[in-house]
């Protein structure tokens, strides 16, 4: 069997209609610390990806499945980059991308959520929703991205599930639908509920994680008879929660409206089998994508595919360029010459690779709901559509978010003026910032805006070290942007605390100090039409 007819047996060959149903593509939304790597591990872990888990635990040695690539991230222990990381499971092919998840994210983070077709919801159970998760799934709201609640570290005490599943209706009005319900308080964990096929789940404690858990199931009966009280309990708290209509419904996931929840304990390998059979069983499979015009094209068009993240530098032994895109039709062929459209040039895809981590293989072929990450891929940026054979085919760029952080950029060596200029166009080309001019400040001092600061450091660092342009950044104060709506309101919106800036697409972007200075001018000024910017590509 030659290297292609291998890799293809091993993802499946053929229809890509039938590739798709087989494919669940999805992210991980959580704060930093909620468990996410654990949890990226131990589903890797089920599904016999890696050997051995216990290889990323720890911040300082963590190595493997969190990417590692520029020194910069190596020195800080975090992830920077995203890839996606796929592994079989029962017969079904599952992406899982992966989302940088430290408390500096940056937009990568959330492009990552243009590619994914659903999103895992990791909360810690004595923390419930923290501030980035939030930030996460007011993305996957304004997309429609159906979520599932995983809620971890269920070994340790918490809070009390009832709680946390009022504040999942309560604060961001997404219904639970729990799936399993904890016997024992968290901290004295005895098992789960399973309300779907009634019956009881067992935890057992497992050293480390290292080993799947061997999990006891009991009837109800036999629960009944061996645990008493906190079975009892369980078994009158899911009823309360049917009563409350919090059962099942697969429409209400669907529009993302409602959310199926999960307990467990990823360190300890526990729900974690449960999260990959309801990804299997319920999560979306890869639908037909919309182009610029709106159009759906069909997942049996041929191969077509947008680029969500770019990354540079990830080996430092040669500089290279990877552009990663997400298949939406037809079959990939590792080596297809493929027509890049926003250029109309050819593009061949001689060196496409899976990349997650330091893990490296060579991708021969792909379906929809797969990722690719193309090397050498110079002429390629951020929501950038390729395209085999006929009809040409153009999808939405990605979207940009609101950014919170702003810097004047300028050239500590005016010599180097040329390659600023060049190298700050080629961030902009890659989303590694968003660039702004000021009509005030001139050409020479670009506003670069970020969601997160180290978008920042990334920025300053690549000037430097790949560009010999090396740039001071002065931060400027604002936090809250808005969209000008009226081009002739410009001038009311030059404060002492807001400033008016252009976007390359010929939008105007206000920016002020803080919600009191946005308030107060809105105030002031009634008629100013000023509107959100939440992913204003689509
Ligand atoms: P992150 O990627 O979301 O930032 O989280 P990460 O997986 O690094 O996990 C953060 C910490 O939470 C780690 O502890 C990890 O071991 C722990 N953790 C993850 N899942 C569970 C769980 O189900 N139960 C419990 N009790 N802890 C969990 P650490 O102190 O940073 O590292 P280590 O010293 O444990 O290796």
């Amino acid at each position: 069997m030659s290297a292609t007819e291998d890799a293809r047996s091993a993802v499946g060959g053929g229809d890509p209609v039938q590739q798709a149903r087989r494919r669940r593509t999805f992210a991980v939304i959580s704060h930093p610390d909620a468990g996410k790597s654990t949890l990226t591990e131990a589903l890797a872990l089920h599904a016999r990806v890696l050997s051995e888990a216990g290889a990323v635990h720890g911040k300082a040695g963590r190595r493997g499945v969190v990417s590692d690539w520029l020194a910069m991230e190596r020195a800080r222990g975090i992830s920077i980059t995203s890839a996606a990381l796929q592994f079989g499971y029962d017969d079904c092919v599952i992406n899982l991308l992966d989302t940088p998840g430290h408390a500096d994210f940056s937009e990568d983070t959330y492009r990552v959520l243009s590619a994914v077709d659903s999103a895992v919801m990791l909360l810690d159970a004595a923390k419930g929703l923290e501030p980035q998760t939030l930030k996460l799934f007011d993305v996957c709201r304004h997309r429609g991205i159906p979520v599932i609640t995983f809620i971890n570290k269920w070994d340790r005490p918490g809070r009390a599930a009832l709680e946390l599943c009022d504040e999942l209706s309560e604060r961001i009005g997404l219904s639970p639908m729990p799936l399993t319900w904890p016997v024992g308080e968290a901290g004295h964990f005895r098992g789960v509920l399973d309300r779907e096929a009634g019956g009881f789940v067992g935890y057992e404690r497992q050293a480390g994680g290292a080993q799947l858990a061997a999990q006891q199931r009991l009837s109800a009966e036999q629960a009944a008879a061996e645990i008493g009280a906190e079975w009892q309990q369980a078994v009158e708290e899911s009823e309360l929660l049917s009563a409350d209509g919090a059962d099942l419904d697969i429409a209400a996931f669907n529009e993302a409206s409602a959310t199926p929840v999960l307990f467990g304990s990823a360190v300890r390998n526990f729900g974690v089998g449960q999260l990959l059979d309801v990804l299997v069983r319920l999560a979306p499979q890869p639908g037909p994508r919309a182009d610029v015009r709106g159009k759906s094209r069909p997942l049996e068009a041929p191969f077509s595919a947008f680029v969500f993240k770019v990354q540079t530098g990830m080996d430092p032994a040669h500089r290279d360029r990877v552009a990663f895109a997400r298949v939406c039709s037809g079959e990939f062929e590792r080596g297809m010459v493929v027509t890049h459209a926003a250029t109309g040039r050819p593009f061949a895809t001689k060196y496409a690779q899976q990349v997650f981590g330091r893990q490296r293989d060579t991708v021969e072929t792909a379906y929809p709901g797969d990722v690719v990450g193309l090397v050498n891929a110079s002429a390629l940026g951020v929501g950038d559509t390729l395209y085999a054979g006929k009809p040409a085919v153009e999808f939405p760029g990605m979207p940009s978010f609101a950014p919170e952080h702003f810097a004047v950029a300028r050239t500590s060596d005016p010599g180097r003026a040329k390659q600023f200029r060049r190298g700050i166009e080629q961030l902009s080309q890659e989303g590694v910032v968003q660039v702004l001019h000021s009509q005030t400040r001139g050409e020479g001092a670009p506003v670069l805006a970020a969601v997160g600061p180290m978008q920042f450091d990334v920025a300053t660092h690549r000037m430097e070290s790949e560009f010999r342009a090396p740039i001071e950044l002065e931060r400027l104060p604002y936090r809250v942007v808005r969209l000008v709506g009226d081009e002739s309101q410009r001038p009311r919106l030059q404060t002492r605390t807001s400033e008016v800036f252009d976007r390359p697409d010929g939008s105007a972007l206000a920016a002020f100090t803080d919600d009191i200075a946005l308030r107060s001018l809105i105030r002031l000024h009634p008629e100013l039409d000023l509107r959100h910017v939440v992913a204003d590509a689509e």
